[in-house]
């Protein structure tokens, strides 16, 4: 079921300017003076009854992008991958060309089946055959389509009881899009991408689909924080104030505050086109290369529910993908894309741009982890509420807090309570 996010805002009493003071402990746990909509939990962030009903309820039933098409190439190409809070996956370009989905298990006794992060079936396991997926533990085969193809000694120890014929492997909805990425979905049934994309990807498809991309870059990692901590470092852009190249490139430039969020259905929000000046930042140059249809240093965002994030900056995509692993931990996934036509000299000028951002060492990137690291310590001190506001409006412009406010409306649409109050019992005050 679709929900188009619109804010029916119930004016909280008027707050008197009063003198700034401290609050003792009672004060502090008590809810803010403001909608239920303009503030959340901060269980959602530590429960960890809140994290198992999340991966149930969102991360098993929703459509999440695990990996890009130009990581598998070539037919039988395959890539290793985790979907929802982790479970293993193998992503495998069939001889048909067609890009299928497996769990990563062996039907047999529960091992993994493929070990590398990529490759290709072409070449053999020392156990098995050729264009196959064989299970080191006791040399079951699978072929490129899923299908089990040799179990040794089948009728010797199984007689007519079970045959290859039951033993396939569990394949996933998949289906490739907005800008060749390889999205899945654990659950059989439910809305289809398009249905949950909702028109999100409008405002890109011109940039994403005129022509091939290809990944440049890939970094993992693994966060102690909670994966909406991280995902919400792109919802939100009050908090350039932390980033200095931002505040020189960006804040401090004409036409900032003009640049305005769009929310979409389903819990999806973008913010708008916007220009940046590189060469505001000392070091930094103008960026001269685009996408199709973009305009030169060129930046548009979006944000998918519940847990990725799209961001194309001039002259390169962004993509980053958050798994839950635990409250408490989270694996971030960051790729960098450029266009499959690139010479080897533009290629090589689109990843230094990336880098220059969002490389391992880039000027943003360390500084978000640093702040959602301390959100979660800070967060951890005690295991009762405390109220997170998320209470900007501004006319939709880009320090308005809606992109927080409409990821939480469709979190409490599907976990079926307000994230202010998310823990059964309510908070004490
Ligand atoms: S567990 Fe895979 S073949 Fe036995
Ligand atoms: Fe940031």
């Amino acid at each position: 079921m679709k929900s188009a996010f619109s804010e029916a805002i119930v004016a909280p009493p008027a707050t008197t300017r009063r003198a700034a003071t401290t609050r003792n402990d009672m004060q502090w746990r008590t809810r803010p003076n403001l909608p239920d909509t303009h503030y959340v939990d901060t269980r959602v962030y530590t429960d960890h009854g809140v994290f198992e009903e999340e991966i149930d309820k969102l991360f098993n039933r929703m459509w999440l992008p695990v990996c890009h098409e130009s990581e598998l190439p070539k037919p039988y190409d395959y890539r290793t991958s985790g979907v929802s809070n982790n479970r293993p996956i193998v992503v495998v370009r069939g001889p048909d060309n067609k890009i299928r989905t497996f769990l990563n298990m062996c039907p047999h006794r529960g091992n993994i089946i493929v070990r590398a992060p990529s490759g290709s079936l072409l070449k053999a396991e020392p156990s098995g055959n050729p264009k196959h997926m064989t299970c080191m533990f006791h040399g079951w085969q699978f072929d490129a389509k899923g299908r089990c193809a040799e179990i040794p000694r089948e009728e010797d120890g199984y007689q007519d009881r079970l045959c290859k014929a039951d033993v396939g492997l569990r394949e996933l909805r998949t289906e490739v899009a907005y800008g060749g990425f390889v999205w899945v979905n654990l659950a059989d049934e439910g809305e289809s991408l398009s249905d949950f994309i909702a028109g999100a990807f409008d405002g890109m498809h011109t940039e994403l689909e005129s022509e091939p991309l290809e990944i440049f870059h890939y970094q993992k990692a693994v966060i102690p924080t909670n994966y909406k901590l991280w995902h919400e470092t792109s919802r939100e852009f009050y908090h350039d104030y932390m980033h200095f190249h931002n505040r020189a490139t960006g804040m401090l430039q004409p036409g900032y505050f003009d640049r305005k969020y769009q929310v979409f259905p389903n819990g999806h929000a973008a913010t708008g086109l916007t220009t940046v000046a590189y060469d505001a930042y000392e070091g930094n140059k103008e960026r001269h290369l685009t996408f199709p249809g973009m305009p030169k240093n060129g930046w548009k965002q979006l944000n998918i529910f519940p847990a990725c994030t799209y961001s194309l900056r001039a002259s390169c995509l962004r993509v980053s993908v958050m798994t839950p692993l635990s409250e408490s931990e989270t694996l971030i996934e960051v790729r960098g894309l450029g266009l499959k036509s690139d010479t080897p000299e533009i290629r090589e000028a689109r990843i230094i741009d990336h880098d220059t951002i969002w490389g391992p060492f880039g000027r943003n990137i360390i500084e978000d982890l640093l702040a959602v690291q301390n959100q979660t310590l800070a967060m951890n001190e005690s295991p009762a509420a405390k109220y997170l506001i998320m209470a900007r409006e501004e006319g939709n412009t880009i320090h308005d807090e809606i992109g927080l406010r409409s990821y939480f409306a469709e979190w409490s649409r599907r976990m079926g309570r307000p994230a202010s109050n998310p823990v059964a019992g309510g908070a004490a005050c």
